[in-house]
Parts: C-alpha cells; structure tokens; sequence
C-alpha cells in the first residue's frame, strides 16, 4: 500500500508526539479554534452523538490532518469536527478510527489520541460496539467501561515508560455518567485482536479472567491517553451478546444494525454526558 510507505509514523525515525503536535497544528489552522477541551472518539452506533452535543463550528477530513488514515470500514466516518457546547467548551470529535486489526501499528492506532492531548484536551472519550458477555444485558444497551483487559499483547508506550493504570477509565466521570443515567452498568472489557469474531472458548476465557466486554479496539487507546495525562472516560455499545453467549451466528451487517437502532438513545445520553464534565 502506497500510503503505508509515506505515512509520517511509519518511519521508524519519527517521533509520534512530534507527529501529534504536526497534527494538531493542522487542526488549529484548520478550525480556527486553538485549544480544545474535551476529545471524543466514536465508535459504531455513537456516530449521532456529535450533531446533539452542540454547534459544529468545523468539519475536517480526517486524511487533511497529518497522520490519519482513511477509514478501513464502512460504518465508521472518516473525520474530525470541533464543537462548542452550550457551556463554552470546544470539543474535538474523531470519527475516524484506525483499528489495530488494519496491522499498520499501534502508533497508528493511537495518533488521534496523541493528537486530542496535543490539542490540549485534558479529558478522553473513548466510545465503541461491542459484544456483551452478561446474560442480563441485550443488544443496544450502552455500558461502561470500568476497567479493560488488553489481549493484543501489544502496547502504545515505547521503551522503559511504566505508567500506572489504576482508576484508568476515572471513578470520578463514572460517577458523573451515573448521575446522567443512574440504571447505567459497567464492566470490564477485553481487546482481542481481530477483525474475527472470538470463538465461543475465547469469549469463555474472558469471562473466566474478569471481562465482561468483548471488543477490538479502545484498551491501547486508553493507556496512550493515560500517557498524555488525559481523565478517561469509556462507553461501550452492546451490539449483540459474545459468540456461544448468542446461539446464532455473528453478523457484521447485524453489529451495524444493532448500532443504528441504539444511536438516538444512546448519542441522547452520550450529549447529556459531555454536557456535564
Ligand atoms: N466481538 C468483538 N468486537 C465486536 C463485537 C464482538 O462480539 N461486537 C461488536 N464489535
């Protein structure tokens, strides 16, 4: 591929935070707005989010900031948009999220979160679909991320750079996602690698390790922007119960569908959410 060869964070020499800092120079030039507060990734099913949480002063695509990459999927839209809330609070959304299941590196699946730091965002949204694995939840539920499991056996940070996780999805914007919505649950979930689905031994090994969440993206996410120094806070989208939990088949199309149905409910609670910190 031709852009894996140009792609500025391919090159081993480069350092990613520079890399950021390049990017989020474009997004100040490109929205006129300095600084942002607040960084919200969406994942499948939170796309409406970003029309309810306040004026979109800015539309980018997300390959004019340097660093990004085009879209791997249908379903996931490939820009950035920088919002001011009614509170006066600017809001940078990303909605072009590269997955570790592309294989084009964790430095590329983290720029955007990299970039959010660099733009000043001092808070973290981090939003996703993904399969449930308690039998009490149903598809189109949103829950919270109160700790994750990372399977990929990979890691953002590069050399002896030892950042404490503890409380890395905040106890504290958990609490306040609660006062939004007090029936909200929460749990932990695991990144497998994908892009397949888990087999129904893997899903049971997650639920025998502590997970409750089964997903392909959001844990290496989580800890570069704990390395940035941001406050997480993370939402997951039950799009269907994890294989062997559901009898039937999984369905790409069905995930998206499920996401779909949820996304005025759940962008509604997203907005209410933001609107908050
Ligand atoms: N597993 C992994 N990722 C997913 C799932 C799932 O069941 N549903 C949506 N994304």
């Amino acid at each position: 591929m031709s852009d894996s060869i140009t792609h500025p964070l391919d090159d081993p020499g480069a350092d990613p935070f520079a890399v950021a800092a390049d990017a989020a120079a474009d997004i100040a030039r490109l929205t006129g707005v300095d600084r942002h507060d607040i960084a919200l990734t969406l994942g499948s099913g939170w796309g409406k989010a970003a029309d309810l949480i306040g004026e979109t002063t800015a539309t980018l695509a997300a390959t004019d900031v340097t660093g990004f990459s085009a879209p791997a999927l249908a379903g996931h839209v490939g820009s950035l948009r920088s919002i001011l809330t009614s509170s006066g609070k600017r809001v940078l959304v990303i909605g072009a999220r590269t997955h570790y299941y592309e294989g084009h590196g964790v430095r590329r699946v983290v720029h955007s979160v990299r970039t959010a730091a660099a733009t000043g965002a001092k808070t973290m949204v981090l939003t996703n679909g993904a399969g449930g694995i308690k039998p009490t939840w149903t598809p189109g539920q949103p829950v919270l991320i109160s700790d994750h499991i990372n399977l990929t056996g990979d890691s953002p940070l590069e050399g002896a750079t030892f950042i404490d996780l503890t409380d890395l999805y905040s106890t504290r914007l958990r609490d306040l996602a609660r006062h939004v919505d007090p029936s909200l649950e929460e749990g932990v979930y695991c990144q497998f690698r994908g892009p397949q689905y888990e087999t129904p031994a893997e899903v049971r090994m997650a639920k025998t390790i502590g997970g409750h969440i089964v997903g392909m993206s959001t844990t290496l996410e989580a800890i570069a922007a704990r390395e940035s120094g941001m406050e997480i806070l993370g939402f997951s989208l039950i799009t269907n119960m994890a294989a062997g939990i559901q009898t039937t088949p999984l369905s790409h199309r069905e995930v998206l569908e499920a996401g779909q149905a949820a996304e005025p409910v759940i962008s509604a609670l997203l907005a209410r959410v933001i609107g908050q910190l």
